[in-house]
């Protein structure tokens, strides 16, 4: 495979916290390559009994396409053990090449830097987000007290309660029907609770509309996507920047130029937006003609024009293929980690849930039935039989 042994291209940086694979120049061609390599991985940071941010770096390194798959679940599986957040460096347009064709599909995630300098300082900003919502610093952003909320004789939530930490991933699980979306609806202020408060900030926030909760920072995605199907992907988001236009006719008529350096500002926010969710291939086309998972990428970012403090997804994921949900997965955690936006959301798949979620608020009949960590809520008794009781 190489003339240097694997365990040459392991380094653990011990005080920055840093382990580095340093996969240059290596060819991954059989499947007993991968797992020698990630067999030797995953030996050595158990030996450490931590977590570790990854930095791997791809220069040059070719992994052919009959591989990959193997490659991809077994990086999945040590990311999902021991690591931090993972940033990149260097992929070659080969092994980019070799990604796109095995996944079928035309995106590649992001975490992708060109210099090692520059992945280096990614680590250090993901740190210190983890650092300002640490367990002990964690402070509370949202809460939910008590909401009640009925549709004629049907009781959608009854009593739920629960809080959300500043620039955490907190999901909302449960069977089908459980209230889930309703519980976003009355967060995002389009239903209003008939008993119960919502604390935003501090600030009580139950009897806001729903326009006036966009303004405080709150954007969504919908179950069903609901964008502008003959509109393209561009357009579509820039409707996304709307609540952050301030002119008008009248100031477009008298300060030409102020609504002109405005556009501009709006339209560099929209190319960020496009580059982070690598879907300039697509920016051109109307949104109907595009792939569901594509739509449901699109409708991410135009949430994101939104520029939201807090992020609520509706099932993000749903109808998706596994691909194709690595990749929302990975995007959810990215907006999360680079503009440290508090996330919100809502999933069926328990792998994507437990991988990604800071807390988990587990909800059935419309009732809270359980919230805790990841492993916390996984190892419930309560929660186990719900879902049993539901399939
Ligand atoms: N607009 C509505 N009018 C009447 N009943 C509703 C309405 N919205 C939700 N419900 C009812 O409230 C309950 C909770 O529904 P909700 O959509 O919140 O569940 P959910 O957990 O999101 O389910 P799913 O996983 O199927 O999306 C269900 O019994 C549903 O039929
Ligand atoms: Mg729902």
């Amino acid at each position: 495979m190489s003339d240097r042994t694997i365990q040459d291209r392991i380094t653990l940086h011990d005080s920055l916290g840093v382990a580095e694979f340093d996969f240059s120049h290596m060819t991954f061609a059989t499947e007993a390559e991968v797992d020698a390599c990630y067999d030797e991985i995953d030996r050595r940071l158990a030996a450490t009994s931590r977590q570790w941010y990854f930095l791997v770096i791809y220069a040059d390194c070719v992994i052919v396409p009959e591989v990959w798959e193997r490659f991809a679940a077994r990086g999945k599986n040590t990311n999902i053990n021991y690591s931090l957040g993972t940033v990149r460096v260097g992929t070659s347009a080969a092994t980019r090449e070799a990604i796109r064709q095995q996944a079928g599909r035309a995106m590649f995630r992001a975490n992708i830097f060109d210099s090692r300098d520059q992945a280096l300082f990614a680590i250090g900003e993901m740190r210190k987000r983890h650092e300002v919502v640490g367990r002990d610093a964690a402070e509370v952003f949202l809460r939910v007290e008590d909401v009640h909320l009925s549709f004629g004789g049907v009781k959608a939530l009854t009593g739920v309660g629960f809080t959300v930490n500043r620039g955490e991933v907190t999901s909302i699980i449960g069977p089908n029907g459980a209230g889930k979306s309703s519980m976003l609806n009355v967060i995002s202020g389009f239903y209003r609770p008939s008993r119960g408060q919502i604390i935003f900030e501090g600030n009580d926030r139950t009897h806001l509309a729903a326009h006036e909760v966009a303004r405080l920072g709150f954007a969504r995605t919908f179950q069903n996507i609901a964008l502008f199907k003959g509109m393209t992907t561009l357009d579509n988001i820039m409707t996304g920047r709307s609540l952050k236009i301030k002119s008008n006719f009248l100031t477009d008529a008298l300060y030409w130029g102020f609504a002109q350096k405005e556009e501009i500002k709006h339209r560099e926010h929209v190319e960020k937006i496009i580059d982070f969710l690598e879907i300039q291939a697509i920016r051109k086309t109307p949104v109907g003609r595009l792939p569901y998972g594509l739509q449901k990428r699109v409708e991410l970012a135009r949430a994101l024009a939104m520029e939201p403090k807090v992020l609520l997804l509706d099932e993000p994921m749903a109808g998706m293929n596994v691909e194709e949900k690595e990749d929302m997965a990975r995007f959810i955690l990215d907006v999360n980690d680079q503009w440290g936006t508090t996330v919100i959301l809502i999933e069926h798949d328990m792998g994507v849930v437990m991988d990604i979620s800071n807390y988990v608020v587990v909800l059935d009949y419309g009732v809270k039935i359980a919230e805790g960590t990841p492993d916390e809520v996984r190892a419930d008794p309560v929660v186990i039989r719900a879902y049993l009781g539901a399939h």
